[in-house]
This record gives C-alpha cells, structure tokens and sequence, in this order.
C-alpha cells in the first residue's frame, strides 16, 4: 500500500469534488461536511468522471452528471439507476495539512 499526496486541506472547500491522478489511479477526492472521502473517478456504469459531478456534502453523495446515478461517498454502492456496480472506495488520511489517498 502507497499514500499518494493529492493536495492540501485548504484547496478544496466543502461539497467540492476534484479528480486527481494518484500513480495512474485516476481519483474523485470530495470534502464532504465531516471529512475528505475518495472513490474510483470513472462511473461504474459509462466511462464518465464522476469529479464533474454534483456533491450533497451532509449526505455524503455524488451524482453522475451524464445519467444521474447518485453514489455513496462512504462504501462506493450506487443509490439510484442506472448504475447498479459499486465504485471502488480508497482510504484518505489527513496529516496536517496534507490529504493523501492510500492505494492498495
Ligand atoms: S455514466 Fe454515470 S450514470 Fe451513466
């Protein structure tokens, strides 16, 4: 397992959602309101970015963008159709100000 630094704790405000490339991993990390979650960018139904979508912070949630399929920031498991796979979910820690995610 490898912490990869994606960006500070500042850059990114609550119910924002970036992608970031970790190794050739490429990652949606959000700053839900208790904390930084990260999940697989690409949707698991089409090949879209799931960072371009929207974020329910409180719910801890993103919403694709080309079809609307909600996913939970928490396990990955999608809430709505038409996506019915799970995105992979991938640990983040925060060490000062730094927000790394830990790939497997
Ligand atoms: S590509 Fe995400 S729901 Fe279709």
């Amino acid at each position: 397992m490898t912490a990869s630094r994606l960006c500070g704790v500042g850059d990114l405000a609550v119910g924002e959602a970036r992608r970031f490339d970790a190794g050739g991993v490429q990652i949606c990390l959000v700053r839900c309101s208790d904390g930084f979650r990260a999940v697989a960018d690409t949707c698991s139904h089409e090949d879209f970015s799931l960072s371009e979508g929207a974020v329910d912070p409180d719910a801890c949630e993103i919403e694709c963008w080309k079809h609307g399929s909600a996913f939970s920031l928490l396990d990955g498991e999608p809430l709505t159709l038409p996506a019915t796979r799970p995105v992979a979910v991938y640990e983040v820690l925060v060490d000062g100000t730094d927000v790394s995610v830990v790939l497997p």
